[in-house]
């Protein structure tokens, strides 16, 4: 007698196979290749397999599908509703619901093992699911006094015979857990298996909570990113300050003072650590959970962080040659690191690729992937170091440049962090020389009605990074400080915000109220020089990279971190921070690095991805180039000396052209000052 065959569709696959009549839904779709998620094995226990049955007729695919052609709903469906709420309509356990007749099912993207995670991101791929740990639910054998199975051989057994999990391990630490859990769970356990190799985690019964964290531990500040990685969801962000800031503000003054303190290494490893444990705390408490939940972590850092973090002494990356102590990507426990997640919980850091260009590179190309297409793609991560990478499908070239902290509103005179107080935009009239500006912590322009009523008693307190390029730029579109960088001391005669200072002249942003314990807020002539050392020493690290390049055309710049999410982009052009380019194809990568450990949390293949491009990528050496001199000092000029910025002012009106202002300071004169 000849077996009936039911015909089965699944969309958005469009798989189609033929079936014996009673084949459980989910064993069809795994023999077709249908991506269905399982934590319980087919037990109805997880519900993570559920799927719609599509009702009416399906011309285009020969095919009549109804709720009917699938057996009546289950006493285990019953079961599991009565657990956790109802099904939708037309939706049943795959793993329940057997074929009568021909359908059509939908395999919803909650259902899909390898889901795309949607970016919000316009630009970008989404994020393929395929998380290195996998919970898998068993049900194992009791042990007899005729079988000399121990119950871990028991276990190992049942993992291969439910899941075809070969050859796996079990992590000593959580061996001791297997009896008890066996006992509480009658025998049925849910395992976390990492990388399909080792067990690190092991529940009594169905357990189905997992989750991961994505750090990125910047010099300034840390954020972290609690994610479910069953569903790929965001669950929490938190960040907090690196507490080595008492230690040193920027990077080299923090391997200065372990220079200077022999023990300095580890009490910052020990801070940071202590740290990243309160922000799992504060995560996990956000998401109604423990610690115990999270058991993986990956980790993106500049090099002097990642060294610090990982118990490191990073004083060999203070000074040439910058040798660093790996660059490789390390898998490693977290208890080694003394991060307090669970026992077994597991850690993986993205490479670094050179000394100065740490795992937070790495990071933004995994979230920027410059490399996927023949668009050539200029990405810049601006903090204390310029991390920069140009590249594309063919080539990538990656280097560093020292910028120094004024970008960030540090040794400015009137410079401060971005917090409430710190003038944030600026707009300067070009007829008039009036500033006006807008303050973090108000809505309102200065020049509008009740603006300083919306600052309450904080006041304007100081200008943040995003502030000062701003007003460095509108002074210079307004023709208050030449394209050497010197502010016009001949317009004292048109404006009172412009005054003499020593031996050259400040520009006042903003006037204090007598009672209100604020100073005035200036910007300075050497304000004007601190950004411009900063801003030409980006500029010739990217002409150093596109002198390597051999192609001096950029298609695409991304301008990565809180810098670039916080700049005006025109401005920063206006400046020559960045090169031309159409200002269409300038935007803002918002936290890249910390995208990229997101994207190495939950996709395990980006892992080896990046692994194979941090080893093509070129490192360019920015110290050891004898033009980097050359094309700093040409840098210096706003826009620059040479370069022509056509894109620029065909879309913003070019600087207005003043009585001419002193020319002792040329370039030429400067070269012999440059990196000074
Ligand atoms: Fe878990 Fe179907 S596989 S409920």
């Amino acid at each position: 007698m000849t077996e009936t065959l039911v015909k089965i569709l699944f969309m958005p696959s469009g798989r189609r196979g033929s079936f014996p009549r009673g084949t459980p839904v989910l064993d069809a779709a795994r023999s077709l290749g249908v991506d269905i998620d399982s934590v319980c094995g087919g037990r109805g226990l997880c519900g993570r397999c559920r799927i719609e049955c599509m009702s009416g007729n399906f011309p285009k695919h020969g095919l009549i599908s109804d709720t009917h052609h699938l057996s009546p709903f289950s006493a285990t469906e019953a079961r599991f509703e009565d657990k956790k709420g109802a099904l939708p309509e037309r939706h049943r356990l795959s793993c329940h619901a057997n074929l009568i007749d021909d359908v059509v099912i939908d395999v919803p993207p909650e259902s899909q093992v390898h889901r795309q995670i949607i970016r919000k991101e316009t630009e970008h791929r989404d994020i393929r699911l395929n998380t290195a740990t996998r919970l898998h639910y068993v049900e194992v054998e009791t042990a007899t006094l005729e079988d000399p199975r121990g119950e871990a051989q028991l276990l190992l057994d049942a993992l291969r015979r439910d899941w075809d999990l070969d050859g796996l391990a079990i992590e000593p630490n959580v061996l001791p857990g297997l009896q008890q859990s066996l006992i509480k769970g009658q025998q049925a356990v849910t395992v976390a298996v990492y990388n399909s190799r080792d067990i690190i985690g092991i529940w009594p019964g169905l357990f189905e909570t997992a989750w991961g964290v994505a750090i990125d531990v910047g010099s300034t500040s840390v954020a972290a990113h609690l994610c479910d990685l069953g569903t790929g969801e965001v669950l929490g962000t938190a960040s907090i300050m690196n507490p080595q800031i008492r230690f040193g503000e920027d990077l080299m003054s923090r391997v200065s003072y372990i220079m200077m303190h022999p023990e300095g290494a580890a009490e910052m490893t020990q801070v940071i650590r202590r740290a990243l444990n309160e922000l799992f705390v504060e995560l996990s408490e956000g998401a109604q959970g423990s610690v115990d939940n999270i058991l993986e972590i990956t980790l993106v850092a500049n090099p002097i962080m990642h060294h610090i973090l990982l118990g490191i002494d990073p004083v060999n990356l203070g000074g040439a040659p910058f040798a660093l102590t790996t660059t490789e990507a390390l898998e490693l426990r977290a208890r080694d690191l003394d991060l307090a997640i669970h026992r077994g919980g597991r850690v993986y850091v993205l490479p670094c690729i050179a000394g100065h260009v740490g795992a937070d590179s790495a990071g933004v190309i995994l979230a920027e992937r410059p490399e996927q297409d023949l668009a050539m793609t200029l990405v810049i991560d601006v903090g204390t170091n310029a991390e920069i990478v140009l590249g594309n499908s063919e080539r990538m070239l990656v280097c560093s440049t020292p910028t120094g902290p004024a970008f960030e509103g540090a040794q400015i005179s009137c410079g401060q962090r971005a917090t409430v107080g710190a003038i944030e935009r600026v707009r300067i009239n070009r007829d008039t020389l009036e500033p006006r500006f807008k303050v973090i912590g108000s809505d309102l322009w200065s020049d509008e009605p009740g603006f300083e009523d919306t600052l309450g008693t904080v006041g304007v307190t100081g200008i943040c990074g995003s502030g000062i390029i701003e007003a460095v730029a509108e002074m210079f579109l307004a023709g208050i400080i030449s394209a050497e960088g010197v502010i016009n001391g001949a317009l004292t005669d048109q404006t009172p915000h412009i005054f003499p200072s020593g031996r050259t002249y400040s520009f006042k942003l903003h006037t204090a109220a007598t009672d209100g314990g604020h100073s005035d807020i200036v910007v300075t002539q050497n304000d004007v020089r601190q950004i411009q050392l900063a801003k030409a020493a980006l500029y010739a690290g990217i002409k150093l990279l596109q002198d390597h390049m051999g192609n001096t055309k950029i298609d695409r710049i991304r301008l990565a971190g809180a810098f670039g999410s916080h700049i005006s982009l025109s401005h920063a052009m206006v400046l020559g921070l960045i090169p031309d380019c159409p200002l269409e194809n300038v935007s803002s990568a918002g936290n890249a690095a910390g995208m990229g450990a997101r994207i190495a949390l939950l996709d395990r293949d980006s892992r080896n991805h990046i692994e194979t491009i941090v080893r093509w990528a070129e490192r360019i050496e920015t110290a050891v180039e004898t033009r980097f001199q050359e094309y700093f000092v040409d840098a210096m000029a706003f826009p620059h000396h040479s370069d022509p910025f056509t894109h620029l002012f065909t879309a913003v009106a070019p600087p207005v052209i003043r009585n001419a202002a002193e020319k002792s300071d040329s370039p030429r004169r400067r070269r012999g000052r440059a990196r000074q």
